[in-house]
């Protein structure tokens, strides 16, 4: 069910998400000359229905009117450029989360470009290099633009893409409502920024709380699951069901079966995985989320159609997708650098550097700040950078969370192999650009680097973000 860019002209919207899977809302796009994919989005204040008829719609922040926002889909190597206006009362950018591309098109405000001011248009353009599920969200005050509405998925397909019977996108995203369906305006409270962040209270896959994911027997899925909440981890299991692993952020990972049953996903990750559906036709089973071990719910229930199914037994049709494309760590000669995240409450942080002055958690909390990374509390997206690596050249990233929180660290313009956790080998060596370390968890990350310019590496809780747990990786 791949969507391809027709190049015509569009105005308006086709339809709405009326339930999980079904992502029918279509971007305006506009004629592009060959190669360029071309989309058009306005950020702009609107309102959907998240939940049930009987609540009002909910004030929103969107990109063209819906969220999450427009699907945006080309081939892999082909041109991407959006065109986005902004028609918020506030300054934005957008960030294309996960994908390789030239520094001035990354979306940091400051760092690698005015921010977009009320009224003023940017466009963003670049060759996409890698296939894979990404997604795109704003990095100014992305606490609050992201968390009222601001992501939408970016999806680049295999030039040979493997065989499935529907490719469906699934945006997972987690809301902190009112009683009258309302986002509360609690944005950036220190408690969320000293703890586990905002974790909202409805959890919605395509802007909708899902009651049902209806499925054909014999069918094969593939899923991509994107995780744009601004904290909320999940880990999914798929009664009656064994999901594939096929890709983690994007990137080709060994075909695997999900450890466990489940499907774990920290803020800003991506998961495509193959579901053959190997239920009878009228059976019903739940997808189920416990990664908060006390707040285990079903985010929906896949229902099987009473169709006979589609074939009897499950495709028999490879899983492996194709790589991608960045160049092989070379191990061997890798220079290792040390990542310590440290601060939050119950930690054991003494005190920091704040804007070149020594500060303590307290000092820290008054400024509204509350993490480090190597001693540093980050206040603003400009600053020292905190390593500079030569470009081409390998480098290990020994990373240790000595805090009492989860923290999915998120590096910009590059992909890294994972080859340790822990201290042991890790099984897949996955690509990620988000790796989840949970708390006093440690893990080892290799990558070249290939892209010159000022990255951001950051805690994707973007509470965490805010609060300082931000610094820049310069290739020079
Ligand atoms: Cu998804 Cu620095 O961001
Ligand atoms: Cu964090």
């Amino acid at each position: 069910m791949t969507r391809q860019n027709s190049g015509l002209s569009r105005r308006g919207f086709l339809g709405v998400s009326a339930g999980a899977g079904l992502y029918t809302a279509l971007p305006q796009t506009v004629r592009a000359e060959a190669g360029v994919v071309e989309y058009r989005l306005t950020a702009v204040p609107g309102r959907a229905r998240l939940i049930s008829p009987e609540f009002p719609e909910t004030d929103l922040w969107t990109f063209s009117g819906i969220v999450p926002g427009p699907l945006l889909r080309l081939k892999q190597g082909a041109r991407l450029r959006v065109l986005i206006e902004n028609r918020l009362s506030e300054a934005t950018t957008v960030h294309w989360h996960g994908i390789r591309l030239p520094n001035n098109m990354d979306g940091v405000p400051h760092l690698t470009q005015a921010p977009i001011e009320p009224g003023q248009r940017f466009t963003y353009e670049f060759d996409v290099p890698d296939a894979g599920t990404y997604w795109y969200h704003p990095h100014l005050r992305s606490f609050e633009q992201v968390d009222r509405g601001l992501a939408g998925p970016l999806i680049v397909d295999e030039r040979e893409p493997i065989r499935v019977d529907r490719d469906i996108v699934w945006t997972l995203d987690d809301w902190r409502l009112n009683k009258q369906a309302q986002i509360t305006n609690d944005f950036g409270h220190p408690h969320d920024m000293s703890h586990a962040g905002r974790i909202g209270n409805t959890v919605t896959i395509n802007g909708v709380v899902p009651e049902t994911f209806a499925v054909r027997a014999g069918e094969r899925i593939r899923l991509r699951l994107i995780n744009v909440a601004n904290a909320r981890a999940f880990s999914l299991k798929f009664e009656g069901h064994k999901p594939t692993i096929v890709a983690l952020d994007g990137q080709p990972v060994t075909p695997h079966p999900a450890p466990g049953g489940r499907v774990t996903l920290g803020a800003a990750m991506r998961a495509d995985i193959v579901l053959d559906a190997e239920g009878k036709p009228g059976e019903s089973f739940q997808i189920v989320d416990d990664y908060y071990s006390e707040g285990a719910y079903r985010l929906v229930r896949l229902n099987y159609s009473d169709e006979r199914p589609l074939r009897e037994s499950p495709l028999d049709a490879p899983l492996a997708l194709a790589p991608n494309t960045m160049p092989e760590p070379d191990i061997e000669n890798a220079e290792k650098h040390f990542i310590t995240l440290e601060g939050g409450m119950m930690g054991s942080l003494k005190n920091a550097m704040m804007d070149g002055r020594k500060v303590d958690l307290r000092a820290m909390m008054h400024n509204g700040k509350a993490w480090t990374i190597n001693g540093v509390v980050a206040t603003g997206h400009v600053m020292e950078p905190m390593l500079t690596l030569k470009l081409g050249h390998t480098y290990i990233l020994d990373m240790r969370n000595h805090t009492r929180f989860a923290h999915p660290m998120h590096f910009h313009g590059h992909a890294f192999r994972v080859i340790a956790r822990n201290g042991l080998p890790n099984t897949h060596r996955e690509w990620l650009d988000t790796v989840l370390l949970e708390r006093s968890e440690g893990a080892e990350v290799a990558f070249v680097a290939d892209n010159p310019g000022d990255w951001m590496f950051h805690c994707h809780i973007l509470e965490h973000q805010m609060g300082g747990m931000m610094g820049i990786i310069r290739v020079v």
